[in-house]
């Protein structure tokens, strides 16, 4: 099979468990646990071949990919050793990617002047760019994207800025053959499926729901940066469980805090509340306890084989149904159930 060469935008700690579990798979050809698809489009994870990789911390550029995802402040669970790589860093462009809070801890800006992205793309021959930049990071969001259609690479935008979800531009890469994929990858089974699948679960039984709060706690490089700028991701969440409801039923909450013991490790809290017949309440209350940077992972593999095969199949322009089941925030939501069975349909896997 072909491969499908990747650019990485963003080597933390989702590159890194991006990088470690590709590497295990291609080492473990018949290990499948963990895989929602082993095969897309005749794609397995082991055809996918990172060409190129732009970060701006000087302890990340300049150097090797496999080491480069290993470098501090990086410190996501370790899948696997990664399979060695010639790939360099490259010093992207930073835009409005850093935040002074995060300047002392968590990225220390290189001195280096920032690459040409579209040269580096089209050098690498990249086809499909996917983006880990920090939640926040609009300016540079397009301005990848601008990069991406420059050198004729797909976009895969794993963070919410509403970029996919914006008709115009998902326009701009489908006329050139290409798929704009997006909003906010949603992780494997994180805080927002669940949550989404247990307030379906009270609207399918015909319960009011009066409350539904979800606090998520990390101590990750994202979670710091989501402590000053949660808007958006907070957004993202809420769309995604506002979609399940019905008119009448609370708004739904997600707050994000950073809990610096908890490193990569991820607590959601989930609470919600609701009334059966004769309005007589009930609750729910859970925990889920993740490894954040892995649960993405899961996810991403899935968005690249799918966008791939898409462009293989000439059904470019099906990249927003595709993404219902991928995004927090896609073009267009659907019920998990639905969302999984287009997927499958546009993909061309059976129902
Ligand atoms: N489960 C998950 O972890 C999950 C789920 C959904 C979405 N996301 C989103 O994915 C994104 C990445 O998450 P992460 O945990 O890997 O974050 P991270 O902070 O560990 O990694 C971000 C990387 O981007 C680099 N960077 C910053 N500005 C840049 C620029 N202009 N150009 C190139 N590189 C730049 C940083 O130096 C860092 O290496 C975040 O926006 C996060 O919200 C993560």
């Amino acid at each position: 099979m072909a491969q499908i060469k990747v650019a990485i935008v963003g080597v933390g700690n989702c590159a890194k468990s991006f990088v470690e579990g590709v590497g295990f798979y291609t080492k473990n050809s018949s290990d499948e646990v963990g895989l929602m698809h082993p095969e897309i489009g005749g794609y397995r994870p082991s055809d996918i071949n990172v060409v190129a990789a732009f970060d701006i911390d000087e302890r990340k550029v300049g150097k090797k990919l496999h080491e480069a995802i290993r470098a501090t402040p990086n410190r996501t669970v370790k899948i696997a050793d990664p399979l060695e790589s010639n790939v360099m860093v490259q010093r992207g462009p930073t835009h409005d990617s850093v935040i002074e809070e995060m300047r002392e801890h968590f990225i220390h800006e290189s001195k280096e002047p920032p690459v040409d992205v579209a040269e580096v793309l089209k050098t690498s021959g990249a086809e499909i760019v996917v983006s880990y930049l920090p939640t926040g990071s609009d300016k540079a969001t397009y301005a990848y994207a601008e990069a991406a259609l420059a050198a004729n690479c797909s976009f895969i935008n794993c963070m919410p800025t509403p970029i996919a979800k914006d008709q115009s531009w998902r326009k701009r890469f489908e006329e050139k053959g290409l798929v704009l994929m997006g909003d906010d990858i949603k992780s494997q089974l994180g805080a927002t499926i669940l949550n989404r699948v247990l307030l379906s679960l009270l609207k399918m039984r015909g319960i009011k729901v009066t409350k539904s709060e979800q606090v998520n706690y990390g101590g990750n490089a994202d979670h710091f940066n989501l402590h000053y700028r949660p808007e958006a991701k907070e957004a993202s969440k809420e769309d995604a469980l506002t979609s399940v409801l019905s008119e009448g039923d609370a708004k739904p909450s997600a707050r994000m805090i950073y809990t610096e013991k908890n490193y990569d490790h991820k607590q959601a809290k989930i609470k919600i509340t609701g009334e059966i017949w004769g309005h007589i309440p009930i609750s729910i209350d859970l925990a889920l306890e993740d490894e954040d940077s892995p649960n993405s992972a899961g996810v991403v593999i899935d968005a690249i084989r799918a966008a791939k095969a898409l462009i293989d199949n000439g059904e470019h322009a099906k990249a927003g149904e595709a993404c219902s089941f991928l995004m927090k925030s896609p073009p267009v939501q659907y019920s998990d159930e639905k969302a999984l069975e287009r997927f499958r349909k546009v993909i061309g896997l059976a129902t």
